[in-house]
Order: C-alpha cells, then sequence, then structure tokens
C-alpha cells in the first residue's frame, strides 16, 4: 500500500503500543487518527506528529461505546478524506482467578478487546474496501497460551483470533487485508505494572516497525498472522 496520503485509524493510542504505531504509521506519510479515553495523551502525540509536519487527529472516547466507535470512524473519514487502514490495539489486561472474576471484570475486557473491534471493524469496512485497505489486529500470544490466572484476559484474544480469521476469509476477495500481530511480553505499562523498561522484552517500536514492514508487502500477498517474540526472554526456574 502507498503508506504517503492514506489514513489510518488507532486504537489505544495514548500510549504504549498504540502510540509506537501511530507515530510509525505518521513518520512513513499516513494520516492518523487516535483514539483513546486520555485526552491529553492524544493531544501531546497529535501536536509531536503535526509539530513534525505530519498529519494527525485526536479522538478522544472510550471504544466500549458503540457511539465512539461509529463517530471515530467517521472523524477519520472527514479529516483525512478516507479510511484504508484501521488498528484495533486498543486493549486491556485482567488478573484474577476465575472464581473471583466479577461480571463487571468479564465485561469489561470482552467489551474492550473484542466487541469494540467488532464494531470498529464493521463500521471501517465500507470504506476499506474503496480501492483496498488493511486491518491490524492486535492480539497477543495469551490467545493461543493459555495462563493461570488470566482466563478472561485470555480468553478475549482466543476470540480476538478466531474473529479475525473468519473475517480475513470473508474480505480478502474485495481487497482488504486482515492480519493478527500476537507479541509476547511488550515494554509498556499494559496492566497498570508501571512503565517496565526491561531491556529483554520487544520494544512498543518493534511493533510499529512490523506493521509498516506488512503494509509494504507486494499487493497480492498475504501475511495474515505474525507472532513476535523477545529473543531472550529470562530462563524460567
Ligand atoms: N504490553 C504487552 O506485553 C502486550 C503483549 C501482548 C499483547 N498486548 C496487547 O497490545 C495492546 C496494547 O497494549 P499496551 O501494552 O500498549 O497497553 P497500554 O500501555 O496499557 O496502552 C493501552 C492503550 O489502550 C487504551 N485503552 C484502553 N481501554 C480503552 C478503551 N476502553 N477505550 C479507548 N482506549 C482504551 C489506553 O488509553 P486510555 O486508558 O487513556 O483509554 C492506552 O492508550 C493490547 O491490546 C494488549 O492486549 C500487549
Amino acid at each position: 500500500m502507498e503508506l504517503r496520503g492514506a489514513s489510518a485509524l488507532v486504537t489505544g493510542a495514548g500510549r504504549g503500543i498504540g502510540r509506537a504505531i501511530a507515530r510509525g504509521l505518521a513518520a512513513a506519510g499516513a494520516s492518523v487518527t487516535a483514539v483513546s479515553r486520555t485526552a491529553a495523551e492524544l493531544e501531546a502525540l497529535a501536536g509531536e506528529i503535526t509539530g513534525q509536519g505530519g498529519r494527525a487527529t485526536a479522538f478522544p472516547g472510550d471504544v466500549r461505546d458503540p457511539g465512539v466507535c461509529a463517530a471515530a470512524v467517521a472523524r477519520a473519514v472527514e479529516a483525512h478524506g478516507g479510511l484504508q487502514i484501521l488498528v484495533n490495539n486498543a486493549g486491556v489486561g485482567s488478573h484474577a482467578p476465575v472464581i473471583e472474576t466479577s461480571d463487571e471484570e468479564w465485561d469489561r475486557v470482552f467489551d474492550t478487546n473484542l466487541t469494540a473491534v467488532f464494531r470498529l471493524t464493521r463500521a471501517a469496512l465500507p470504506y476499506l474496501t474503496r480501492g483496498g485497505g488493511h486491518i491490524f489486529m492486535i492480539s497477543s500470544l495469551a490467545g493461543t497460551n493459555p495462563i493461570a490466572g488470566m482466563a478472561a484476559y485470555c480468553a478475549s484474544k482466543a476470540a480476538l483470533d478466531h474473529f479475525a480469521h473468519c473475517l480475513m476469509l470473508e474480505v480478502r476477495q474485495q481487497g482488504v487485508k486482515v492480519t493478527t500481530i500476537a507479541p509476547g511480553s511488550v515494554a509498556t505499562g499494559f496492566g497498570g505494572e508501571g512503565d517496565k523498561a526491561e531491556s529483554w522484552k520487544l520494544q512498543p517500536g518493534d511493533v510499529a516497525d512490523t506493521i509498516v514492514d506488512l503494509l509494504r508487502t507486494r499487493d497480492a500477498a498475504h501475511l495474515s498472522r505474525v507472532e513476535m517474540r523477545p529473543l531472550r526472554p529470562p530462563k524460567r526456574a
């Protein structure tokens, strides 16, 4: 895909992996619509990108709100003349044994990690099918590797993987690529852990670089799933 002038919507763009993806896409010439709940983080990001000569629109909102999903897509189209790239990155973790998982916590995880992705994707598809588009799902190795004490999170990412695979089969003939990216540990503040900058971890920019590389693959070639791992994680005792 020609990235210069392409319009991209990135959820969870205020910090962590999403911010790196927004920066990477903007540096490659795309116009970025950045979505998350914390307006100040989005404004800072948009200011940084426009200050470097790029194009960015901040769209604060909670992706669990169906109206926000539709309005974010509409804003991207209005601000940047269309939509070619959707990065479903916003996600939340959850650490609790099943017996201690409340209905509210289960819904928070599934509404963010799965249902919002469905709604954003459905709203974006009419634009992505006009001349080619690319949807990225930021999943996790937790979608295929079960973890005790993280059932809600692992199940949400497993469901996301399957949703993405079905979608890929559904839209490929319309020229829309769907790629699931499943990282292992990335150095972000994910799960409220504070900024964990351990050098052995993947960096947010590694995921961003992968997305830019995937967007530059030949139109007729499609990588539908990428698993990313730190090369040298600490050995388990
Ligand atoms: N870090 C890892 O080790 C790792 C590994 C594998 C996969 N992942 C996946 O990568 C994605 C990004 O994770 P990260 O590590 O970058 O996490 P992060 O640093 O916690 O950032 C998450 C981003 O998502 C936004 N967000 C969360 N809930 C939202 C909501 N309801 N509506 C709108 N935005 C929302 C947050 O902003 P607000 O709170 O301001 O809304 C923030 O910008 C997630 O899907 C995660 O599952 C992470």
